[in-house]
């Protein structure tokens, strides 16, 4: 179905989605990052858009288009993506966390470019804060939705972090099936149980993770 005819599940509703990698940096022309295009972020973003949302979409890293109609804060690192959230989330009614957050920083980041030489290098790397854990726990969170991306035990370890975060809905994709690529393969993981959506294209699967994230929030929200 063509864009525009998209039913507006979320009319007047305010989504943030984070998307894409972060980038830590090593030094002046160096850093850490995550495999992540942010294509599904940025498929998430034109889902809600075509829903009728508002959408506000923080995004690592990409070379991306920004989605007609949102508002794009553009982040490097995971601290800055952690700043942009934090000063969005109040008015916000969804919070999508698509983002391959960095799980570490680099503790002492060289202002200038580090020279080689024969020994080897020792980086010491701290854990950075859980954006979406945080989210998730405010007083008054937004209704949060998790990504999951595992290589071996996908709904087992996807559930475990489901009930960490205290999420209500949790989307886990298998990695080697996902990075990069112009389709997918997931599992809705919520209260009610996991259901599989079939292998699609990444739009296709954005649309039915906004559609089904919009038919809970309604259930949350009666
Ligand atoms: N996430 C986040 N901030 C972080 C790390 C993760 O907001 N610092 C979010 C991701 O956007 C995703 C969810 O948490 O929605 C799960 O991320 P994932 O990396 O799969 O889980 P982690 O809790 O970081 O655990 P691990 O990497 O050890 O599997
Ligand atoms: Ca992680």
């Amino acid at each position: 179905v063509e864009a525009a005819f998209q039913p507006k599940y979320l009319k007047g509703k305010k989504v943030l989605i984070t998307a894409g990698p972060t980038f830590e940096r090593i030094d002046a022309v160096r850093g850490i990052t995550n495999s992540s295009s942010g294509k599904m972020g940025f498929a998430i973003a034109r889902a809600a858009l075509e829903a009728g949302a508002e959408v506000t979409l923080v995004a690592g890293p990409t070379s991306l288009k920004t989605p007609v109609g949102a508002r794009r804060l553009d982040v490097e690192s995971s601290k800055d993506m952690l700043a942009a959230v934090n000063a969005a989330v109040s008015k916000t009614d969804i919070f999508i966390s698509v983002a391959a957050v960095a799980d570490y920083y680099v503790l002492n980041p060289s202002e200038q470019k580090i020279k080689k030489d024969a020994h080897i290098l020792t980086l010491e790397l701290a854990p950075n804060p859980d954006i979406l854990a945080n989210v998730a726990g405010l007083a008054d969170p937004p209704f949060c939705v998790g990504f999951a991306a595992e290589s071996e035990n996908l709904l087992e370890y996807g559930e475990q972090k489901r009930r960490r975060k205290k999420l209500p809905l949790l989307v886990a994709n298998q990695v080697q099936s996902a990075i990069g690529a112009d389709d997918n393969e997931v599992f809705l993981l919520d209260d009610h149980g996991q259901h599989k959506l079939p292998r699609a294209p990444k739009q296709e699967i954005a649309r039915a993770i906004v559609q089904y994230t919009a038919k809970l929030y309604h259930e949350y929200h009666k």
